[in-house]
């Protein structure tokens, strides 16, 4: 892991969902190494929370509450920046949420409440982000995925389809601002400690705490690497799952994951 440098090359930077868990564990490493902070998520009080604990810190946070699934909110954001000092030279698009739930579960009404949040809302983000960087050709955006993107994993049919789609839109913008000075990466971490992972009922294997998480971010950031992804032996293994014919994949994840069987589960949910 290479050594965080005194200052870093950013003054201001925006981290959606930055009022719990990784997002918040982020905006406080920005903020103790001086930059101002715009943290937003829908919880206001979670935001002040978050601004008096970094009072004294370098830096300064200024929450913004809103929701990344109203276009609308974010159009009055990026007018009070643009008539002020712009959009922030950093944007972490992480806020996103989860909501695991089997085969004989399976909503489309559940679904497509996580991909309004998790695919669109991020989206509804990088629309005017990106015009803006694009226009001025500067700035860094980066994009909260997951290591649940890379394959179909066990109760997790919506939101793996929402990182895969992140990592993959990443993927694509990354190849057309080729020849510009505006950075994209895509962030897939493994399991961190957060009040979404806190919901899980299974152990979690290599379980970060959420400020480790923010440091391997801050690490990714500053270096020249399109994905940030950790922790390393974890994701290690899982990008060799990922080259796996879907007769081993399969046959391995059934055999290690203790997967519901459909009868018995419907027995017990009547
Ligand atoms: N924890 C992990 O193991 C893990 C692993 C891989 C990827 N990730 C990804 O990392 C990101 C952060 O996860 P986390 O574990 O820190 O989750 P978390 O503790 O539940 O925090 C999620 C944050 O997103 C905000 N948010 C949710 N919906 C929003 C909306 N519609 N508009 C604005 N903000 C919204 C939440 O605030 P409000 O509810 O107040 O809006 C909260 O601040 C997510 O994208 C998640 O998928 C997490």
């Amino acid at each position: 892991m290479r050594n965080i440098p005194s200052s870093l090359p950013w003054k201001t930077a925006w981290i959606t969902g930055a009022g719990r868990g990784i997002g918040e564990s982020v905006a406080k490493l920005l903020c103790h190494y001086g930059l101002t902070v715009y943290a937003s998520a829908r919880n206001s009080s979670e935001l002040n929370n978050l601004k008096n604990s970094c009072c004294n810190e370098l830096g300064l946070i200024v929450p913004i509450p809103m929701d990344i699934t109203d276009p609308r909110q974010i159009d009055d954001m990026m007018l009070s920046w643009d008539q002020g000092h712009g959009v922030p030279d950093l944007v972490i698009l992480n806020a996103g949420t989860h909501d695991p739930f089997p085969a004989h579960e399976f909503s489309a009404e559940r679904c497509s409440k996580l991909l309004r949040t998790n695919l669109q809302g991020t989206i509804n983000c990088i629309d005017p982000v990106l015009k803006r960087f694009i226009k001025r050709n500067s700035g860094q955006l980066a994009v909260m995925a997951s290591v649940a993107g890379y394959r179909g994993l066990p109760t997790a049919a919506a939101y793996g389809a929402s990182k895969a789609a992140l990592i993959n839109l990443c993927e694509a913008l990354r190849l057309d601002l080729k020849g510009t000075d505006i950075k994209l990466q895509v962030i897939n971490p493994g399991f961190v400690r957060t009040p979404l992972t806190d919901k899980n009922d299974f152990k979690m294997p290599a379980l970060m705490e959420p400020e480790e998480a923010a440091v391997e971010i801050l690490n990714g950031l500053l270096g020249r690497r399109f994905e940030i992804c950790f922790p390393k032996r974890f994701v290690y293994l899982l990008k060799f799952l990922r080259l796996l014919p879907y007769s081993w994949y399969f046959g391995l994840l059934e055999k290690s994951v203790k997967v519901e069987p459909e009868t018995e589960a419907v027995d017990k949910h009547g």
